[in-house]
């Protein structure tokens, strides 16, 4: 896993645009997030369109979750979300992008949409942010760390996080679908953005505990080709710190 430490959350948007302009090509397979994490990182990747820099023509577009019941018209879908705040500016035809089916039977969506990940020959990056608990995607603890996309109950703290999203803690839907640990394991590539001091403890767990269910986002440390990338506060519980830096200044060519 590699770790790479910024000082502010906008510089942390520029690495992750960074790396995913490098995914975004004709043919390339996007795994995309929601949540307020990865926002400044879709402004910069539609700054970076909006210069000419980046074209998404012939990209496919994979969001890791949605909420139950909520369909693409709910302003707080994650089908909405992602039309909003990265697809229509990118000026992609939406037809490219795929949310699991909020509405469709939530015992058979994960595993429809499983199947259209692998009709796209499978993700090459997964963008990631995560939760407080050490969720990504909607696998709370204790996830299994083989799972594949599927029905899920949130954890009352994630109900309680995304609240600030809805007009109440009560409409926040309980349940949802979302990519498994094993459905995230197989993207070609992960990148996971964290900043601000309440993922302090999270980054720390994920980067430096045990794997474990414990904390979803620690498999990680399991793939192949992994990047943390965070700010200064939520680089707080580092103890290798010194070492993630080092490895950073002296990357082989
Ligand atoms: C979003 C998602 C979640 C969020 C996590 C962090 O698609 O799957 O795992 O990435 O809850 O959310 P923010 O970025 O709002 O702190």
């Amino acid at each position: 896993m590699e770790v790479v430490i910024r000082h502010t959350a906008a510089e942390v948007a520029e690495v992750a645009a960074d790396i995913l302009a490098g995914y975004i090509r004709p043919g390339g397979v996007l795994g995309v997030a929601t949540g307020s994490t990865p926002i400044a990182t879709y402004h910069e990747l539609i700054a970076r369109h909006g210069r000419g820099e980046l074209s998404a023509e012939g990209v496919e577009f994979f969001a890791l979750d949605e909420y139950v019941g909520l369909d693409h018209d709910h302003p707080q879908s994650y089908y909405r979300t992602l039309r909003d705040e990265l697809i229509d500016p990118l000026e992609v035809d939406p037809e490219h992008l795929h949310v699991p089916d909020g509405t469709a039977d939530p015992h058979k969506a994960g595993g429809i949409y499983e199947e259209q990940i692998l009709a796209a020959g499978g993700i090459d990056c997964q963008l990631l942010g995560v939760g407080v608990n050490g969720h990504i995607g909607f696998n709370e603890p204790t996830s299994s760390l083989n799972s594949v996309t599927r029905l899920k109950t949130l954890h009352p703290q994630t109900v309680k996080d995304n609240a600030r999203f809805f007009d109440s803690a009560e409409e926040v839907p309980r349940h949802v679908l979302t990519q498994g640990l094993g459905t995230i394991q197989r993207a070609g590539r992960l990148l996971l953005i964290a900043t601000g001091a309440n993922k302090a403890d999270a980054v720390a767990k994920l980067v430096e505990g045990p794997l474990s269910a414990a904390c979803p986002a620690s498999i990680l440390q399991w793939h192949p080709h992994a990047t943390v990338v965070v700010d200064e506060e939520a680089a707080a519980g580092l103890a290798n710190r010194e070492y993630y830096e080092f490895a950073e200044a002296n990357k082989p060519e």
